[in-house]
């Protein structure tokens, strides 16, 4: 509350909402609106169209050189000569820039709610785990109450299933008219200091990047776009410069060196772990790492099929774990993810998982 009145938001103290949960205090902001995510990217799109731009999809990138003028390598093996290169991938997939190693990769969890009087409001409570509530309507126009949080690092819980059941027993407790009709996750990923890291790579001015917004794309998303896109036009925000300057540079470098710590530690324990498991053959809908002989191998079972792959992340050689909501293998070291049958679902990771003794392309595995 003291933050929000200090940067100038008309925010009000109130002891109490008229919401069906406890409630000790909470800072109000009044009028706020509610955007769909997905009009809002159409409609860009289509703007951006009809201003001649050319938009590709389904491509994915799986090599940005950083020296000389830029290259991008497709995962396909095609190569494109662009003038500047913004890579907004969400876990950047640049590894010589360091970002990955800046950022923690957060999962979070939504479930969806028939209701036929849902609270009319945005709320999101303090301390952890976190919830966070919103109205909302679905395709068929009926009130949808969402209900969110219980966030956790990227491959670093023992059941994501777990998580989404929280969320279910807090709606049971405080909602108890409400009927669910969807539930989901979602990642996104938080710099060491809070703040979005976007802009040119200190390694190549022709290359940018944009991570780390922390939960809150609907207001880094644009600015990181404004300030990318003045200075690729060389006309850079001014407070772009000034944002830069103000990181708080002693709190970052510890909490850098906190994350990078269990960052290896993540790294040496699933190693020792997957050693130590000996053969297992995976229920349907789950997954096991194991030793077989001088092997590791990632068993799954995604319930129509049973899926064998390597079980070490392409990226830096993290041991990847079972994600039971997602049905996907996920890497508790930066956040790469990976399908049953091992293409790349989020990076940084560019490079699918390898069969077990062979890679893909019948060479050796690393
Ligand atoms: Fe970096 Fe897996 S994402 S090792």
């Amino acid at each position: 509350f003291v933050a929000a009145e200090a940067l100038g938001l008309p925010v009000t103290w109130q002891d109490g909402l008229d919401v069906p949960f406890p409630v000790h205090g909470a800072a109000v902001l009044a009028d706020q609106v509610q955007v769909d995510p997905g009009s809002l990217v159409e409609s860009l799109a289509r703007e951006a169209r009809a201003a001649g731009a050319v938009l590709v999809d389904g491509a994915r990138v799986a090599h940005v050189d950083l020296v000389g003028s830029p290259r991008v390598r497709l995962a396909d093996g095609r190569r494109v000569r662009p003038r500047s290169v913004v890579v907004a991938t969400n876990g950047t997939i640049l590894d010589r820039s360091g970002a990955f190693a800046d950022t923690e990769a957060q999962r979070s969890y939504i479930v969806a709610y028939r209701h036929r009087t849902p609270p009319s409001i945005m709320a999101l409570s303090a301390g952890s785990p976190s919830i966070s509530v919103r109205d909302a309507v679905a395709p068929d126009e009926t009130p949808v109450v969402l209900v969110g949080g219980h966030g956790h690092v990227v491959g670093r819980t023992r059941s994501e299933v777990a998580h989404v059941d929280a969320l279910r027993a807090w709606a049971a407790e405080h909602l108890p008219e409400a009927e669910e009709i969807a539930a989901w996750s979602a990642q996104d990923r938080t710099t060491s200091d809070g703040l979005p890291r976007f802009g040119r790579l200190t390694v190549s001015p022709h290359v940018r990047h944009a991570t780390g917004m922390a939960k809150w794309g609907f207001t880094n998303g644009p600015a990181a776009a404004l300030a990318i896109a003045g200075d690729i036009l060389g006309d850079a925000p001014a407070w772009h410069a000034r944002m830069e300057r103000g990181r708080p540079v002693t709190a970052t470098v510890r909490r850098r060196v906190t994350l990078n710590a269990s960052v290896a530690r993540e790294l040496v324990s699933g190693w020792v772990r997957a050693v130590a498991t000996g053969p297992s053959s995976p229920r349907p809908g789950r997954g096991a790492v194991h030793r077989e002989g001088v092997r590791l191998v990632a068993d799954a079972d995604d319930g129509e099929r049973e899926h064998r792959v390597s079980p070490v992340c392409t990226h830096l050689g993290g041991i990847l774990r079972w994600n039971d909501l997602e049905q996907t293998w996920d890497c508790p070291l930066h956040g790469s993810r990976f399908s049953p049958d091992g293409e790349v679902l989020d990076g940084p990771a560019t490079a699918p998982l390898g069969c077990p003794g062979r890679a893909r392309d019948g060479s050796d595995l690393r």
